[in-house]
């Protein structure tokens, strides 16, 4: 350990979030969309938009079962499991359940029982309060966030995946306050503009509106928000010590892609292990989003809790710095149950305390994301 980690763990809540994750161990993790069917289709879609969905998941079971037996062989102990919709293969989610860490990201629609999954961190998504969220998920006529509410209420398995976006921050708190009443825990991700619908929905606007609104929430729920004002901010504005968020800066790259052999040797931190499968098990992609995501519109939140968590040499220069890091993967092993959860969580309203010097409203939109052409642009479209 170097000498400054010892230095920084003499504060002995820092020391006890460490050695959790120390008994923890190290992820191995991977990637896998365990259906291309889905019961919605969300405007804007990443799955979709990059038709995600021509790759079948195998009717056969046991190219399933010889898929799980694979990736644990290959030493993959932690899955991000997304699709298409996983709620819809519910045997199958077993399986993975039953053989490593997870986390499962739904539309909430349809329930994922308890019993058989009784300690399932599930990120359900919505988008807005309910008649954004309707719109934008539910084709105008299915208020899905209502559906998810009712589904899982009091259930603690939850965390709200909330997928925020520029023009409706007056939302925020009204949905929170709904996740926070219903029992549920929450966290944030902000919305990629791909179809390119603008308005409202156009991440050219920038986030930091966005940013003060979830430290406000953060301000009122300390005990119940899972996202850190840093992994925000990082998300944000795209920026880490000078490093600009792309492809060239990623740290979660499926790494025998050729999409990504340049870019893996060019220095920049990444995991090692990493891949992401398309729903027929057979064929990886470049990365979470895609094979051809523009970077630029891409604010994934598990992928930049990992660049944070990848950049550690990078947060040594303070204690606040170590915090700003130790901090962001403690709330990553806790929002996937791979520490204690419940033993967890109570330290949840002191790390916001500790990174409440980062609370300070911004000044102005930080247009950071923008290369000058698209400024341009939506400067004279606003015009
Ligand atoms: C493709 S969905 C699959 C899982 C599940 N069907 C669901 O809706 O949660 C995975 C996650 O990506 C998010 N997502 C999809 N398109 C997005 C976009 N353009 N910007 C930000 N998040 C997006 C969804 O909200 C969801 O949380």
């Amino acid at each position: 350990m170097s000498s400054q980690i010892e230095q920084y763990l003499a504060d002995p809540f820092l020391a006890d979030l460490y050695q959790e994750i120390r008994v923890a161990g190290p992820l191995r993790s991977a990637q896998v969309d365990i259906t291309h069917a889905c019961n919605i289709r969300c405007q804007g879609c990443y799955f979709f938009a990059e038709d995600l969905d021509r790759f079948k998941a195998p009717k056969d079971e046991s190219v399933f079962d010889a898929f799980i037996e694979r990736e644990k062989a290959r030493g993959t102990n932690y899955m991000t499991v997304v699709g298409g919709e996983p709620s819809l293969m519910l045997d199958r989610l077993k399986k993975i359940y039953d053989n490593f860490w997870l986390v499962v990201v739904t539309n909430g629609l349809r329930k994922i029982p308890y019993e058989g999954f009784e300690n399932l961190p599930i990120a359900v998504s919505v988008w807005g309060d309910h008649k954004t969220d309707t719109n934008l998920r539910g084709n105008g006529k299915l208020d899905v966030f209502a559906r998810g509410l009712k589904n899982y209420k009091d259930d603690s398995r939850v965390a709200w995946y909330y997928t925020t976006t520029p023009g409706n921050v007056h939302e925020i708190e009204s949905v929170v306050e709904q996740c926070v009443a219903n029992g549920n825990y929450v966290g944030f991700n902000f919305y990629g503009d791909i179809s390119q619908a603008g308005g409202s929905l156009d991440h050219r606007r920038g986030f930091g509106p966005v940013c003060d609104e979830i430290n406000r929430m953060i301000e009122h729920y300390p005990d119940r928000i899972l996202l850190s004002s840093y992994v925000a901010q990082v998300v944000a504005t795209g920026n880490l010590y000078g490093d600009k968020w792309g492809h060239e800066s990623c740290c979660t790259l499926t790494v025998d892609h050729p999409k990504n052999q340049e870019r893996l040797k060019n220095g920049r931190p990444y995991n090692t292990h990493f891949r992401v499968y398309n729903p027929d098990l057979k064929t990886i992609r470049r990365c979470c989003a895609g094979d051809d995501r523009d970077c630029a519109n891409c604010f994934e939140c598990w992928a930049h809790f990992s660049w944070i968590i990848l950049n550690l040499e990078r947060h040594l220069g303070s204690k606040q710095e170590f915090t700003n890091w130790l901090t962001t993967m403690y709330l990553f092993y806790l929002s996937n149950r791979i520490i204690d959860f419940d033993k967890g969580v109570k330290n949840v309203p002191e790390i916001h305390r500790r990174l409440s010097c980062l609370r300070t409203p911004h000044v102005d939109t930080p247009p950071t994301r923008l290369e000058a052409a698209e400024l341009e642009d939506l400067v004279s479209e606003s015009l």
